[in-house]
């Protein structure tokens, strides 16, 4: 079993950029497995924050080797962006960081489709972060997509040209302007760059270096509740964000899969449009952002608000078989004088036992427990924690039945406590 999944289990910003970053010593391998520049993974050290779009957040450690998986879709203008801005120059990250030829290319016809079908839906737009999801898998599903490894090709410039053909036939449709050229060169510059980098067949890579003895770590992006089977459909992204995605995103049997870490936060943020029942339109909810910067890491977007759903939560550890909770955002609780939990949803007048697949509302049912006052950053001992957010945890554990394994107290990897 050498292959662990960490993901989130709400709707995504659970904070897996920080905890990948914060456990990567503990791995060889970190392989990023679905979703593309629409996730947004912030970590912090040495008091700089970086965010990462389509990089695995093992990045920064020198001595571990990070995979774009076959299940990604790849933005080249977005990764050329991204590998100036890390920090370490281009011939230093080339060892550090392989791409499956697998994995699919965002066009710039992708975006451009994204843009025009969200402007289409009007009141019915998904939110969406614009950067050519929905359209790049679309493109993957329907045979039609172009793979990375077909970058290496003399015949790549006459394919591209064939499928802008195609993107701009069916943008004819929409009433919508768009300047293609000027994304067209950032993004020519970008498959340049990614030329310098070894692009192979990943799945056999990993399988060679799983029967070595090597520890890969799957690092999820969204999160459960915007799976496109199981999220709150059709506010949901365009991938399967749960841990069954790991093995067809990397190419790994279901028989390799160790722990799967699934990390939530101490309440519930989302970003987008979707049904979110815990969510307050209210001062509280307005004090959990402030507090707790709920900002969106890609877009800017103000993240919607709420407390902690229990029952989403346990349709998460469900799905994605969670050997393992991890509890990020803590920090943001203390001073609340009352901690609510929904711990079951009510429909028509009566209990609501599953996550309703067409989005019908529920009204959530509140436990409510005592809140903490202290600040607990600086805290690294779990016994330290001040008792009533022992106790919360405690709740959390007793009617998931998954032990919380670990606590995040900030957003540095050193405000980290295991248990
Ligand atoms: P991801 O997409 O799951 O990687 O999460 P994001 O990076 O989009 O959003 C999580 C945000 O919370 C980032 O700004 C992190 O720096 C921050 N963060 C992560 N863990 C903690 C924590 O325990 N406490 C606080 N206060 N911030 C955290
Ligand atoms: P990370 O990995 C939070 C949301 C969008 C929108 C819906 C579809 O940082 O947790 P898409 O761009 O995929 O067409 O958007 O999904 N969304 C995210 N929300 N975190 C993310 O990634 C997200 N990626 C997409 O806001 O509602
Ligand atoms: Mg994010």
């Amino acid at each position: 079993m050498n292959i662990d999944i960490l993901l989130g289990l709400q709707w995504g910003d659970e904070g897996k950029g920080k905890i990948v970053d914060a456990i990567s010593p503990g791995y060889d391998i970190i392989a990023r497995f679905q979703g593309g520049p629409n996730a947004g993974h912030s970590l912090e050290f040495n008091n700089v924050k970086h965010v990462l779009h389509l990089i695995p957040s093992g990045i920064f450690h020198p001595d571990k080797l990070n995979i774009i998986g076959n299940g990604v879709v790849i933005d080249p203008a977005v990764f050329k962006k991204e590998i100036e801005n890390l920090g370490p120059p281009v011939s230093e990250l080339i060892s550090r960081l392989i791409i499956s030829a697998r994995a699919n290319l965002i066009l710039p016809g992708h975006r451009l489709l994204d843009a025009a079908y969200e402007h289409s839906k009007g009141n019915t737009k998904i939110g969406s972060t614009l950067k050519g999801i929905g359209p790049a898998y679309t493109d993957k599903v329907g045979r039609n997509g172009l793979r990375v490894g077909e970058i290496l090709g003399s015949g790549f410039k006459e394919l591209y040209d064939c499928h802008l053909k195609v993107h701009l036939s069916l943008l004819k449709n929409y009433d919508f302007s768009f300047d293609l050229k000027e994304y067209e060169k950032g993004w020519f510059e970008g498959i340049d760059l990614l030329r310098k980098f070894t692009i192979k067949n990943t799945e056999y890579l990993i399988n060679e270096l799983i029967s070595k003895g090597k520890k890969v770590l799957a690092e999820g992006a969204q999160g459960t509740m915007l799976d496109v089977d199981f999220g709150s459909y059709p506010f949901v992204t365009s991938s399967n964000t749960i841990s069954a995605g790991a093995c067809t995103g990397l190419g790994i049997s279901p028989k390799k899969v160790g722990e799967v870490f699934g990390i939530f936060k101490a309440y519930c943020t989302r970003v987008g449009s979707g049904p979110f029942p815990t969510e307050l339109k209210d001062k509280t909810g307005d004090t959990m952002r402030d507090t707790g910067h709920e900002f969106g890491s890609t877009t800017g977007r103000p993240r919607r608000c709420g407390w902690l759903d229990i029952p989403a939560l346990k349709y998460a550890i469900m799905i994605n078989g969670v050997t393992q909770l991890f509890m990020t955002k803590s920090d943001v609780l203390s001073g609340f004088e009352i901690i609510k939990v929904c711990t079951s949803y009510r429909a028509d007048g009566s209990e609501c036992r599953e996550i309703p697949f067409d989005n019908s509302p529920v009204e959530p049912v509140y436990m409510e427990l005592p809140g903490w006052k202290e600040n607990i950053s600086g805290i690294r001992d779990y016994g330290k924690l001040p008792e009533n957010l022992k106790k919360y945890i405690k709740f959390i554990e007793d009617q998931t039945g998954i032990s919380v394994t670990m606590v995040s107290v900030g957003p540095d990897r050193e405000e980290t406590i295991f248990r």
